[in-house]
C-alpha cells in the first residue's frame, strides 16, 4: 500500500474526475462555442486500458472516488466497459457519472449494471424553448434520460443547474418543485469564468446568496447533508426529502477543502479547475513508464497542486473550455 496523496497545503486528494472525451452533443453557451469543432485527435485519447492503469495507481494512493465526466461522457463508445473495469479496482468505492442525459435513456441500465452508483445531470431550464436557447438541444431527451435513470434505480440523482441572472434565475422555484416531485437532489452552481465562453457568461453571474434568500421566502431551509465528495453545501427543505446544494466558487470558494484532481481525455493531469498547472501523462505511458515511476510522477504532481483559483481577481486566467476538464 502506497502512502496517501497529501498536497503542500495539507489537503488529502481522494477524488479523481476522469474526462473520457472533450466532445459534447450540446453547446451550452457558457461552456462551448456554437461552431466549435477542434476536438482532441482520437490517437491522443487515453485508451480504456491506459485509463484503468492510471486510476489503479491513484487507488493505490487511497483515491476512493472516481467521477466520469466529459465533455459529455456518453458520446464515448462502450462506456459501460470502462465502468466495469474501474469497478473491479478494489480501492474504488464510489464510481459516479456527470452527464447532460441526452443519451441517458439508452444507456442507463447498462451503466447501472456496470457499477455507476451516483448520477449527476445538468439541467438549466424546464422550458423547452429556453432549454434550446441555452444548450442547443432538446429538453425532452433529457427528461427521457431522467425517467430511465430513475427506473434503473439510480439514487441519488442530482440535478445541476447553473443559475444565471436574466437567463434562468426566474426558474429556481420551479426547479425546486420539479425535484421534490421526482425525488431528485438539486444543486445550484455559480457561473465561472473558464474559457472565453465562461467569461462571456459572467455578465449573467448572480450570487447564490441572493437565490437562497429568494427561496427562503417560500421554503423553510435547514442545514442538510448528502453523500458525495464535491464542494456543494446542502440545505434541506423542511417537510420534504429535498436537499439543495449550493456550489459557490465565486461568492464563497471552497478551495481549502479541495480533494480532487482531473485527468483529461488526452492524459493531461490538471491539478486545479481554475489554474493551468498540469502534467502530461500520455507521453510517459506510451514510452513504457513503470508503475513505480508513474507513482513518483503523480506524487510530484500533487505536491504542485495550487492553493486556490483566482476567478475573482484574475478572471482571464483559464483559457481552456470547461468541456476539456468536465467541470
Ligand atoms: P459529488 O458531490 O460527488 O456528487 O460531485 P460533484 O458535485 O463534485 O460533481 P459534479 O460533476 O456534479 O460537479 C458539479 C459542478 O461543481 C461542476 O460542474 C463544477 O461547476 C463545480 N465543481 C466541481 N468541482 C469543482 C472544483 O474543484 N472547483 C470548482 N471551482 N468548481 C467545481
Ligand atoms: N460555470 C459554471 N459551471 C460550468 N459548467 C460548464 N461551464 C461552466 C461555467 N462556465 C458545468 C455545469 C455543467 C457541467 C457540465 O459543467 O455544471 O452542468
Ligand atoms: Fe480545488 Fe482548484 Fe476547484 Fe479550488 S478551484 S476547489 S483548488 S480544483
Amino acid at each position: 500500500m502506497s502512502k496517501s496523496l497529501i498536497d503542500s497545503f495539507g489537503r488529502k486528494i481522494e477524488y479523481v474526475r476522469l474526462s473520457v472525451t472533450d466532445k459534447c452533443d450540446l453547446r451550452c453557451f457558457y461552456c462551448l462555442p456554437k461552431k466549435f469543432n477542434d476536438f482532441e485527435e482520437p490517437e491522443h485519447w487515453l485508451s480504456y486500458d491506459e485509463i484503468v492503469r492510471v486510476i489503479g495507481v491513484f487507488s493505490d494512493f487511497g483515491v476512493k472516488r472516481v467521477r466520469i465526466t466529459g465533455g459529455e461522457p456518453l458520446v464515448r463508445k462502450n462506456l459501460p466497459e470502462l465502468v466495469s473495469s474501474l469497478n473491479r479496482i478494489s480501492g474504488v468505492e464510489d464510481l459516479s457519472l456527470s452527464t447532460n442525459a441526452v443519451k441517458l435513456a439508452k444507456h442507463a441500465d447498462a451503466l447501472k449494471q456496470a457499477g455507476i452508483s451516483r448520477l449527476n445531470v445538468s439541467l438549466d431550464s424546464l422550458d423547452p424553448e429556453r432549454f434550446k436557447s441555452i444548450t442547443g438541444g432538446k429538453l425532452e431527451k433529457v427528461l427521457d434520460g431522467l425517467r430511465a435513470a430513475s427506473k434503473s434505480g439510480f439514487s441519488p440523482i442530482k440535478i445541476n443547474m447553473v443559475v444565471m441572472k436574466g437567463v434562468n434565475d426566474d426558474e429556481v422555484v420551479d426547479m425546486v418543485n420539479f425535484c421534490i416531485e421526482h425525488d431528485f437532489t438539486l444543486r445550484f452552481i455559480e457561473t465561472m469564468p473558464v474559457g472565453d465562453t465562461g467569461r462571456a457568461a459572467a455578465n449573467h453571474y448572480i450570487s447564490l446568496d441572493v437565490i437562497k434568500r429568494r427561496l427562503e421566502k417560500q421554503f423553510d431551509l435547514v442545514p442538510g447533508v448528502m453523500p458525495g465528495g464535491g464542494p456543494a453545501r446542502y440545505m434541506r427543505v423542511v417537510g420534504t426529502d429535498l436537499r439543495i446544494g449550493f456550489i459557490t466558487p465565486i461568492s464563497r470558494h471552497f478551495c481549502e477543502s479541495c480533494n480532487r484532481v482531473r485527468l483529461a481525455v488526452d492524459g493531461t493531469l490538471y491539478l486545479c479547475l481554475g489554474q493551468d498547472d498540469k502534467v502530461e501523462l500520455r507521453p510517459l505511458l506510451r514510452k513504457g513508464i513503470s508503475d513505480d515511476e508513474l507513482r513518483d510522477v503523480i506524487l510530484n504532481a500533487i505536491a504542485r497542486k495550487p492553493e486556490r483559483h483566482h476567478f475573482n481577481d484574475k478572471p482571464g486566467q483559464v483559457v481552456r473550455f470547461m468541456s476539456m476538464t468536465g467541470g
